[in-house]
């Protein structure tokens, strides 16, 4: 049996977690810090590094013992120490380089895109084992984020090569910005998520992106700004000079609800066209890459909307899903304890001079 204590603190939460052979997850422990970035509408470095020093050490205690361990017990520490905001990051690496060399444990370094799409795998207990097997490979990956809006070939869960990426915003960024026009609050995809089920997603045209032909990228940039214009009104004059005609409280709760349904529509209506642009095009280019799988992760895999499309998409075409449970959509530590466990067995391990790196190659 490996036991591995894993660390996440790479944007607003501060989270620990002991994993059980790389799947069974024995503690999940998540401080977000949403309430102390809320009133910015979108998180503050400074604010989250002094947040994540004041909540790292009791989260990890926290983590043992709800898994009824000690330190003692645990095999490696692993880390999520790319991407991210580095004086985030730089909070967990070394409260995990601290924990190793006093401990006289192995430290794992984790990317944190990569552990993303490793989340589908993780289970609460033994006896899921069996009725959630892991994907299949190869096999298409998506992370949907507040950072990420990725499509990657995967030819095993370190394997990983990105398809087709988002030109401007992540979908996640596009929904907490969507929230701030709506002036919901923060973050915005779960406001937006919960409100749309109250609206009509057809009463607004909201533009699906495609960009050029054959192209696997995304782009939710006009998406957001159609949003902005259908609330305001096309704006007189440019830049800061803009003047709009109204705003938000001119308008009736119907239609606040019948835009949110709009846009989520539209922004996950762009997500699942790229799927079927994708799997087509890796169907008939490279048949032997032929995804067997459909492997999700990252926040706004918390969606409902995305989920139901989702699944209905991957039953038409074939293939496995593999979409987290709730609990492991968000950013956690489960997911980069789980992940280190394939590192542990490899004998892939870090050292102390591990740096902590705000932008990682390639994902
Ligand atoms: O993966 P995550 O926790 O952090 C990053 O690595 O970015 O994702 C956070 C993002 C935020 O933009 C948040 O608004 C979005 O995920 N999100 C959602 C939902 N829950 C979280 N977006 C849409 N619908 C949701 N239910
Ligand atoms: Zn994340």
């Amino acid at each position: 049996m490996t036991l591995i204590l894993g660390i996440e603190s790479s944007c607003d939460e501060t989270a620990a977690s002991i994993v059980k052979d790389g799947r069974v997850v024995l503690s999940n422990i998540v401080a977000s810090q949403h309430e102390l970035h809320e009133r910015y509408r979108g998180v503050v470095p400074e604010i989250a590094s002094r947040a994540h020093l004041e909540n790292i050490l009791p989260v990890i205690q926290q983590s043992l013992h709800d898994a009824n361990l000690t330190l003692n017990d645990i095999n490696a520490i692993a880390v999520g120490n790319r991407p991210g905001l580095i004086g985030s990051l730089i909070v967990g690496v070394s409260a995990a380089k601290a924990l190793a060399w006093s401990s006289n444990k192995p430290l794992i370094d984790i990317d944190h895109v990569q552990a993303h799409l490793y989340a589908a795998s993780l289970v609460e207990s033994n006896d899921q084992l069996t009725s959630q097997p892991e994907p299949q490979f190869p096999a298409l990956g998506l992370v949907v984020s507040g950072g990420h809006t990725t499509l990657y070939q995967m030819n095993s869960p370190l394997e990983i090569q990105p398809i087709g990426r988002t030109i401007d915003d992540a979908i996640g960024e596009a929904y907490d910005k969507a929230a701030v026009i709506l002036k919901l609050g923060y973050p915005g995809g779960p406001l937006i998520d919960k409100i749309a089920a109250q609206g009509d997603p057809t009463a607004y045209d909201l533009p699906r992106s495609m960009l050029k032909p054959g192209s696997l990228d995304f782009s939710f940039s006009g998406l957001k700004t159609a949003l902005l214009y259908a609330v305001r009104g096309k704006p007189v004059g440019k830049g800061k000079n803009a003047i709009f005609k109204r705003d938000v409280e001119d308008l009736s709760n119907q239609q606040i609800v019948d835009l949110a349904a709009s846009f989520q529509a539209a922004a996950i209506d762009a997500v699942i066209r790229k799927l079927k642009r994708a799997v087509n095009a890796i169907r008939s280019q490279t048949p032997e890459l032929a995804p067997k799988s459909l492997v999700i992760g990252g926040g706004v895999s918390a969606n409902s909307h995305l989920r139901e499309r989702v699944k209905d998409f991957a039953k038409r075409y074939q293939l496995h899903l593999d979409i987290p449970a709730f609990a492991f959509t968000q950013d956690n530590a489960a997911m980069i304890a789980g992940l280190a466990h394939i590192h542990y067995h490899n004998n892939s391990f870090a050292d102390l001079s591990l740096p902590a790196i705000a932008t990682s190659k390639n994902l």
